[in-house]
């Protein structure tokens, strides 16, 4: 069985099967992307609708409109080669199911292969899978709605709940659930109960996946950062580095010098 790709819901199960797991990880540009694609190392590209805030500088995932996640698809698109993409939804985007799948056929047509919506909203998953649309859920922390950022689903109520839900997405045709901020027994809980993978984000090292906020994971962001996030690089320090260098040769004379001049 071939599982370089991550196309379809069978694609997605048979990962899970064969007990591999899914790397995902946002980018929002074709700079980052293409260097995703020429490191062949992950698995499934995230346009995440949290470009709003790493990207565009909000506060929140809310501001973000669905014409800007198709512009960021598009600049994903052209530079991932055959890494899928699956493309967020915005706050309001999916608010009726007729609007939820004109606006994820929006961005199939930008070039991702499916959609990612927050929470569970059984008439929107069923209209969008329907469609034939891939679609990936998106449990715990919902960024678009949340009112505290902390972990969530910690009693047994609000664990009952998430595990009907993620059970109610796998039935609602959803390829994989994003499962963002809960307990690692209750993630762990949930992956043994799908067929579909789930995806962890700050859920522990039991899911059957991983995704991280490129521009957290690669030290980009200077701010406070959950417990969650593991930094892999400093690139704001070796970025800083590269600014005051830059600007130290402009000031005194040194660049460009004759090597970097037309003759
Ligand atoms: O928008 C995003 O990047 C996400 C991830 C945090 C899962 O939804």
């Amino acid at each position: 069985m071939d599982l370089l790709k991550l196309v379809n819901r069978q694609d997605y199960i048979g990962y899970k099967k064969n007990g591999k797991k899914i790397v995902m990880l946002t980018a929002y540009d074709a700079a980052f992307a293409g260097i995703m694609e020429k490191s062949g190392t992950i698995d499934v590209i995230l346009v995440g609708d949290s470009l709003g805030m790493v990207v565009q500088g909000h506060d929140s995932t809310r501001q973000v409109k669905l014409e800007q996640m198709v512009y960021h698809t598009e600049m994903v698109a052209r530079a991932a080669g055959a890494i899928p993409i699956i493309g967020d939804m915005p706050f309001h985007s999916f608010d009726t199911p007729e609007k939820a799948l004109e606006n994820a056929t929006k961005l199939m047509d930008a070039g991702a292969s499916g959609v990612k919506i927050e929470g569970n909203k059984a008439g929107v998953v069923k209209k969008i899978t329907g469609a034939g649309i891939p679609l990936m859920g998106h449990l715990g922390l919902l960024p678009q709605t949340a009112r505290q950022f902390k972990v969530q689903a910690k009693d047994q109520t609000g664990a009952d709940q998430l595990i009907r839900d993620a059970v109610e997405l796998q039935e609602s045709g959803a390829i994989a659930v994003v499962l963002e901020c809960v307990p690692r027994s209750l993630a762990r809980t949930v992956s043994q109960e799908l067929d579909i993978p789930t995806i962890g984000i700050g859920a522990g090292p039991d899911c059957d996946g991983q995704v991280l906020v490129l521009h957290d994971m690669l030290g980009l962001s200077t701010g406070h950062l959950p417990k969650f996030v593991k930094r892999y690089s400093r690139l704001h320090e070796i970025i800083s580095e590269a600014l005051e260098e830059y600007a130290g040769e402009v000031r005194e004379g040194s660049f460009p010098s004759d090597s970097h001049s037309y003759h």
